[in-house]
């Protein structure tokens, strides 16, 4: 199925042929516009979306998604003969008319937005709203029908209709999830975390935006600042423009905001909130000061990101240390040793004959341990580590993806020849997540200092031994396992 919809989407990319249509009809568009002047401004804002907060478009094309469904529902059930009460073509008349309405507003934005996009993504959009269109004259064509008394064609028509949306839905997701349209483009990155002296302040001048760069180690990136003096103030927003990634620095200012020379999205200079459209998404935005006639800049934190910043970890390191149990390790050093011993039975499962009927039971005991791991990991820590470490979250999505995995492989039979290349995939897969918290992960743990991390290695240990001791714990586990094996 994947390939023939690729087939389709890449034909429609490549088909020059549709580059005349698609700018007629982005002109056609302008052509309602321009008359308005200025008026057009807040109209199309509203089209895009710039004062949700997201694109419109896709909001409203909820509607005719939603409501055309429904009524091709009941329609169905009418056409198959389903028992139904007297008011159900009613109610299937209702959905088509609501959709059709929620379908000429989506029709509205998602013009406005039409007319941003460019070479293939055109083509793509041109097509999307030929289909879409198609669909709503059949949706009108159908109610007049109906309307008529002519129920069986206009169930025909508006199914017929239904079919040209989904393929336009495709297309519309395409472009989205695909080629990133309507995607906030800005650069997210939060480096760089402290001041960092960029420019001297004499090479700045009023109103003329200048480009300068900070390194970002994780993401092994150069991003784009785009800094302004304005009204003897030095403001900086990220270069990249949230629309489409258009180039911040080669535009201007007007009326306290900074304007994307590529479709007019203008950004307020104090805040990176955004004045005009077609992007709905604020721009980054970087503190500034000056020392000793130097510009320098720091990120300003988007809200609830993951990034730590070096006073929070200052915090957590004046937290009162705790005494550890006499002869307690550091956490990390349990948990390594526990590393170890999953990868030697990893080792030894994948050494063992497939008929050997010890193996069976060997990845039982591998399935305990990995289990045991996770459950002391996320227990213990991290949740203690959180705060002086960025891996956590995707740590904690790795240990979904192992879980996953080792349910495939408890699912296969030892001697099954699928279940080597699997169990080859899941010891892969734990040792990446393992080595990936040796290096990093644990290097961060030692910030906490060394009583606090011999304390919880204490508390790890104790967990440890309790839930391969415990029989409940125990039979839980292998319930879990039989459970996963089928058996
Ligand atoms: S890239 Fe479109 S407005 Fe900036
Ligand atoms: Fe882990
Ligand atoms: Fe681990």
């Amino acid at each position: 199925m994947s390939r023939i919809t690729e087939d389709w989407t890449a034909a429609i990319e490549a088909d020059a042929r549709l580059d005349r249509p698609a700018y007629d009809v982005s002109h056609a568009a302008s052509l309602v516009l321009h008359p308005m002047g200025r008026a057009a401004k807040p109209l199309q804002n509203a089209l895009h979306g710039t004062w949700l907060g997201h694109p419109l478009h896709p909001v409203l094309a909820t509607i005719p998604v939603g409501a055309w469904t429904l009524a091709f529902a009941i329609d169905s059930a009418e056409t198959l003969g389903v028992e139904a009460g007297p008011a159900t073509p009613r109610a299937a008349d209702i959905a088509l008319a609501a959709g059709t309405i929620g379908a000429v507003a989506a029709a509205a934005a998602g013009m406005a937005d039409y007319r941003q996009v460019h070479g293939r993504d055109r083509r793509t959009g041109l097509v999307h709203a030929a289909m879409n269109t198609t669909a709503l004259a059949l949706a009108a064509g159908s109610l007049l029908l109906r309307r008529q008394g002519r129920r069986g064609a206009g169930r025909a028509a508006s199914a017929a209709g239904w079919a040209a949306m989904m393929g336009g839905a495709y297309l519309g997701g395409h472009l989205v999830y695909r080629r990133g349209v309507g995607v906030d483009q800005a650069d997210r990155s939060p480096e760089p975390r402290g001041f960092q002296p960029v420019m001297p302040l004499e090479t700045l001048e009023e109103d003329r935006p200048r480009r300068v760069e900070v390194w970002d180690e994780a993401a092994r990136a150069s991003i784009g600042v785009a800094l302004v003096l304005h009204r003897g103030r030095v403001h900086a927003l990220g270069a990249r423009c949230s629309h489409m990634g258009g180039p911040l620095d080669e535009g201007w200012v007007q009326d306290g905001g900074l304007v994307c020379p590529w479709h007019g999205s203008r950004f307020c200079l104090e805040h990176g909130g955004i004045m005009d459209g077609p992007s709905t998404a604020p721009q980054p935005r970087y503190e500034t000061r000056i020392v000793q006639g130097v510009v320098e800049l720091r990120r300003v934190p988007d809200p609830g990101d993951e990034a730590l910043r070096p006073e929070e970890i200052a915090k957590e390191q004046q937290r009162p240390q705790p005494v550890p149990p006499p002869g307690a390790r550091p956490a990390d050093e349990v948990l390594f040793e526990h590393h170890e011993l999953m990868r030697r039975l990893f080792e030894r499962i994948a050494d063992m004959s497939p008929t050997d009927p010890e193996r069976r039971d060997l990845m039982r005991v591998l399935a305990g341990e990995l289990q045991i791991h996770e459950h002391v990991e996320d227990e213990i820590f991290y949740p203690e580590v959180r705060p002086v470490s960025e891996d956590v979250p995707a740590a904690h999505a790795e240990h979904q993806q192992l879980a996953d995995m080792l349910a495939v492989v408890l699912r296969l039979s030892p001697s099954d020849p699928e279940f080597e290349a699997q169990l080859r995939s899941l010891h892969e897969a734990v040792d990446h997540h393992a080595t990936a918290e040796e290096r990093s992960m644990f290097v961060d743990a030692r910030r906490l200092g060394d009583a606090r991390l011999r304390e919880m290695g204490a508390r790890i240990e104790a967990m440890l031994d309790e839930e391969r001791a415990s029989l409940a714990r125990r039979s839980w586990r292998d319930l879990k396992i039989r459970l996963l094996e089928g058996v």
